[in-house]
């Protein structure tokens, strides 16, 4: 997909990431210049390596100062802030539990990375992006802030936000030219996520087959095609798409597979 960004900066979370590193590197691959991101200084610098123009700056997204202090620096040195993403998230793998065995302070880790984070970010780029009544905010949700699965209630509480927060960002700031809109990721195959697919001799894992079998295209999706979905919420041709919660699920969301 070929969009022009050119003249336009953006700043993307957990740039280090599977999704954020394929965000950025679409985004600065069609002419923006990119602020690459992350909690991990190093992964930051390991993302903006692929992205010509861009820079690699630490940002943890829960702390308040130094978000403020990224999007300062972005504006100093790129001079403006045309598109953020918010893609930074975590979940749960050591308690994958039910609500009434769920440990508070894993509750509130996962709320302050994947809600208040984007809150916070969200706040300091809408400011800078209010000065040139002009931008694109772009959250990455999932589909479980949607449609709920077992033993997630945090990350599908957060991503829920997420969603209506979105919403709320959009009917507020659209008004004032800024476009606010939501990705829900379904399975995407990552590094992470292929550990949790497949056993250590490439087979895939016969859960995971059945969680697939839910799934209408019957195969996980790719990094680059959440990069895609960010691309078209970024580019000119997409100046009329505000509030939108876009899933990018190979049909998850659509619908029962089985029948009854
Ligand atoms: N991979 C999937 O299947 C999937 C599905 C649905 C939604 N998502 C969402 O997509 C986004 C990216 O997921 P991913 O699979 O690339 O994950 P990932 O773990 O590969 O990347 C997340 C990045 O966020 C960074 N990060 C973590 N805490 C941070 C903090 N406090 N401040 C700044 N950066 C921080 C990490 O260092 C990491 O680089 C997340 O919001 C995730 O919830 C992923």
């Amino acid at each position: 997909m070929k969009v022009n960004l050119d003249g336009q900066v953006a700043l993307v979370t957990g740039a280090g990431g599977a999704i954020g590193r394929a965000i950025a590197k679409a985004l600065a691959s069609n002419g923006a210049r990119v602020a690459c991101t992350d909690i991990d200084a190093d992964a930051a610098r390991e993302a903006a390596a692929d992205c010509p123009g861009s820079a690699a700056l630490r940002m943890d997204v829960t702390d308040e100062a130094e978000v403020g202090h990224a999007v300062d620096e972005t504006l100093r040195r790129f001079g403006r802030l045309d598109i953020l993403v918010n893609n930074a998230g975590v979940n749960t793998t050591a308690h994958r539990v039910t609500i009434d065995q769920f440990p508070t302070a894993e509750w509130e880790r996962i709320l302050r990375v994947d809600l208040t984070g984007i809150f916070l970010v969200a706040r300091a780029g809408a400011k800078a992006m209010l000065a040139r009544k002009s931008g694109r905010i772009i959250n990455i949700a999932s589909v479980l802030g949607i449609v709920p699965a077992r033993l997630q209630s945090p990350y599908i509480a957060a991503k829920a936000g997420v969603v209506n927060l979105t919403k709320a960002m959009a009917i507020e700031l659209g008004s004032q030219g800024i476009l606010v809109n939501c990705i829900a990721p379904g399975s995407i195959l990552t590094e992470a996520t292929r550990r949790l697919f497949y056993d250590e001799g490439g087979k895939m894992h016969d859960r995971v087959q059945a969680h697939l079998a839910h799934i209408p295209l019957g195969r996980p999706g790719s990094c680059d095609e959440i990069a895609s979905a960010a691309l078209f919420l970024a580019a000119p041709e997409s100046s009329y798409v505000n509030g939108a919660i876009l899933p990018v699920d190979g049909g998850w969301l659509a619908g029962y597979i089985r029948e009854f």
